[in-house]
């Protein structure tokens, strides 16, 4: 999908959860044969949080959603849609952004989960903002929400180095702040699923015996595939972002990549040319957090006075599908 058009939508309000437990990397020495020297020149992590025993992917989602809609001074009930991006979700059925829904009380929203891996804030994102600008939905609530911990072999330690737990959100509504949707350009790659899969527990390899046994219901990546399609990707729409939309990088205040690896974002903005310094990164402190990464990039970067209304906000995502995405909004 590839679209550019000027909609009166935007932002209203952000939220974020974080888990109270870190993992740090000197944990994760006493779990697998690795060490902080070797991850963190490799990755740019330091620690990572993860989510209690008690708690799963709705009840970060909703802790999130509720600081979101007080931000934006949205009651749960005016919301008319909630879309919950992840890949990591409480079941396969009922979705997640029903259970979110029925937490929050937001009785007049329609409520569904959508799956992109890393790139399904930004795929949520343009979503919700489609339906708004087509007069569709009025309010909708936009979370990027992950239990990555849960899917996490902590016997493979190519893997079990990078991710954690995290929700993030967003309230999405007709511009009131002078905030816009400006650009979105989403696209997808299925010919190479293995790179990044979890292979059983679904409809292909239904959970058994056998497939616990060979520990297949957790994460398989491919590190170096995924590491090496997500630099070419996201150096190109860096690169082709100026003459797709006639904005440039330097009027660009921030970019906020999706946190996969510190030498990934390095070497697409060597390669595209553009200064480093744009880049927000949470990464040591929060680790791959896949769809929650941008918006609690983003709360952040809000609440540290980084970035304030009026400002251009690049979003950049690459992950499992492969999917990815460049998403160019005025917050
Ligand atoms: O958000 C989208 C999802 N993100 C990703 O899929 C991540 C993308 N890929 C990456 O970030 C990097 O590929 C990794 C950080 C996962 C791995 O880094 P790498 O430089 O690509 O390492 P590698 O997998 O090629 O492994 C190099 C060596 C191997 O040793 P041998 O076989 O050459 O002797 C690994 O066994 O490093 C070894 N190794 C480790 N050593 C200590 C791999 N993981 C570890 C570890 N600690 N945690």
């Amino acid at each position: 999908m590839h679209t550019q058009q000027r909609l009166a939508v935007e932002i209203a309000g952000l939220g974020s959860y974080l888990p109270e437990r870190i993992l740090t990397n000197s944990d994760l020495e006493k779990m697998v044969d690795t060490s902080d020297e070797w991850i963190f020149p490799r990755t740019g992590i330091r620690e990572r949080h993860l989510l209690a025993d008690d708690e799963a992917t709705s009840d970060m989602a909703t802790a999130a959603a509720r600081t979101a809609l007080e931000s934006a001074g949205t009651a749960a009930a005016d919301l008319d849609a909630i879309v919950v991006a992840t890949c990591t979700p409480d079941y396969f059925f009922p979705a997640t952004g029903c259970l979110v829904q029925a937490a929050l009380g937001a009785e007049n929203a329609m409520s569904f989960d959508l799956e992109a891996a890393c790139s399904g804030f930004v795929f949520a994102l343009t979503w919700a903002a489609g339906v708004i600008a087509s007069r569709l939905a009025h309010n909708v609530l936009v979370i990027g929400a992950e239990a990555l911990s849960r899917f996490t072999d902590y016997t493979d330690r190519r893997s079990c180095i990078l991710f954690g737990d995290a929700a993030g959100a967003a309230v999405l509504r007709p511009a009131q702040n002078g905030g816009e949707f400006i650009y979105a350009e989403l696209g997808s790659d299925g010919s190479r699923p293995n790179v990044l899969i979890t292979p059983a527990g679904g409809a292909r390899a239904p959970a058994s015996h056998d497939t616990v046994e060979r520990r297949d219901h957790y994460m398989k990546i491919q590190g170096r595939e995924v590491f090496k399609a997500a630099v070419n990707k996201l150096t190109e729409l860096l690169a082709t972002l100026p003459e797709r939309t006639g904005v440039s990088l330097d009027e660009v205040k921030m970019v906020i990549p999706h946190q996969s690896n510190v030498r990934i974002i390095n070497s697409a903005f060597q390669r595209a040319g553009v200064d480093l310094s744009k880049a927000y990164m949470n990464i040591d402190r929060v680790g791959n957090t896949s769809s929650a990464s941008i918006p609690v990039a983003m709360t952040e970067a809000v609440e540290r006075g980084a970035l304030e209304r009026g400002d251009l906000v690049l979003f950049l995502a690459f992950g499992g599908g492969l999917t990815w995405g460049s998403v160019l909004i005025r917050y």
